[in-house]
């Protein structure tokens, strides 16, 4: 309408009317300009994504506090100096762009001042690597279970391959947020190139009786860990957790049977059910063969870190990056730390709540218990074609 009317004007007004519409132009592709840079700024913002990270990590189910995130963090940040060198650094650069949750960044990228200032001049930011590129993809591996197996180990520990690019928090999809559709999850997942392996853990997803069929709708292909520990410590494990939340639950005791007198177990109570790992697999079978799904022996991924990985890195088709030379043992804590960082002081371990000191259970009582899961853990050797070694 503006046209047809403007048409008809004079030549001295077509004039403005010429410059106006240049002055128009510029302006339409000075904003597009800066939408499309802003764009790619926001989304690769490191800042955005570790706040994100610290958000999802409210849902976690193990006890671990955002100060023992940050102690991870800070933990396997170490890693990567001392494990491999400056050429295969280099080399990760790229990879380190696009995925601002990794915790080893904290060596690739500026400190978040400097962050924050590449959205002031992003085009700068645009020369160092190729910002925005990647694209986020449906898990391809999940870590299902168990619930203080040893999962966030694992995937601290994965997290050192290049090749793997993991969400920090638990997103709880296959269980509890499915209904929020395949797009929201996919939107959780960090960006990554081709040839990258992205995974989540989430501990529950092992004991939902939904969860295999709807990985399975998701993708029939999916890698499927579990990490698993003997069923009796994993009890003790999970019920100190539970009670460093709430001190005044009844004693593990009392929780464990239905019947003290009659030794009768109850089988509802999560932390016993959990651990009954052969009546779980089952359900899993229905819907995955059994060479889809690895166990991870959760006693050695403590007693030889390395070996364990070295399993897991061959299962999901990756070269062993992940080698003994990126541990050490702390005997104190009795566990396995990522070594520290070169020109740090500070080692790198697992956050304070892992390897609580457990109450001390009635011996008859954690007899009875290993009574109860010997069948169900023969069971289970037998349909893994792994021995475990929990009963002997
Ligand atoms: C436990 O079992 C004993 C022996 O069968 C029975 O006498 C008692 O009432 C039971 N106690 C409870 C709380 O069910
Ligand atoms: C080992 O763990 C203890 C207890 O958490 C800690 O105080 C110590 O600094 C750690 N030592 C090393 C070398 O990691």
């Amino acid at each position: 309408m503006a046209f047809s009317r403007i048409s008809k004007l004079d030549p001295p007004s077509r004039g403005i009317f010429r410059r106006a519409a240049v002055m128009l132009c510029s302006l339409l592709t000075s904003l597009l300009l800066l939408h499309c840079l802003t764009e790619r700024c926001g989304t690769s913002s490191p800042v955005k994504a570790s706040s994100s990270r610290v958000e999802g990590h409210h849902n976690e189910d193990l006890g671990g506090s955002i100060r023992s995130k940050r102690l991870l963090y800070e933990w396997t940040a170490g890693s990567e100096l001392t494990g491999y060198g400056a050429s295969r650094r280099s080399s990760r650069v790229l990879a380190d762009e696009q995925t601002p949750e990794q915790p080893e960044e904290s060596f690739m990228l500026p400190p978040p001042d400097l962050v924050a200032s590449r959205k002031v001049s992003p085009r700068f930011a645009g020369k160092l690597s190729p910002l925005g590129e990647g694209s986020k993809k449906l898990p391809q591996a999940l870590i299902i279970g168990v619930k203080k197996g040893g999962t966030r180990a694992l995937l601290e520990f994965l997290r050192v391959h290049p090749d793997i690019r993991a969400v920090g928090a638990e997103p709880h999809f296959f269980d509890r947020n499915y209904d929020n559709g395949l797009e929201w999850y996919r939107d959780l997942m960090p960006k990554t190139l081709e040839g990258q392996i992205t995974m989540e853990k989430t501990p529950s997803y092992f004991v939902t009786r939904e969860a295999p069929a709807r990985i399975s709708a998701m993708s029939r292909d999916t890698k499927l860990i579990v990490v698993v520990r003997d069923p009796v410590t994993r009890a003790i494990s999970d019920y100190t957790q539970t009670l460093s939340k709430k001190p005044d639950i009844p004693s593990f005791e009392s929780l464990t049977f239905k019947n003290r007198t009659t030794g009768l177990i109850d089988t509802s109570w999560s932390a016993v059910q959990i651990g009954i790992y052969a009546k779980h697999l089952d359900n899993w079978l229905q819907y995955f063969p059994m060479d889809q799904i690895l166990f991870v022996s959760g006693e050695r991924l403590i007693s030889d870190p390395a070996g364990e990985l070295g399993r897991v890195q061959d299962f999901l088709g990756l070269k062993r990056i992940i080698t003994d030379k990126h541990f050490y043992f702390n005997q104190t804590k009795g566990f396995p730390c990522l070594k520290k960082a070169e020109g740090s002081s500070k080692p790198h371990c697992l956050g304070k709540t892992k390897g609580r000191t457990h109450p001390n259970i009635d011996p008859e009582v954690v007899q009875r218990l290993r009574d109860f899961y010997r069948p169900f853990n023969m069971k289970f050797y037998q349909m893994t074609g792994r021995f475990f070694g929990w009963d002997d």
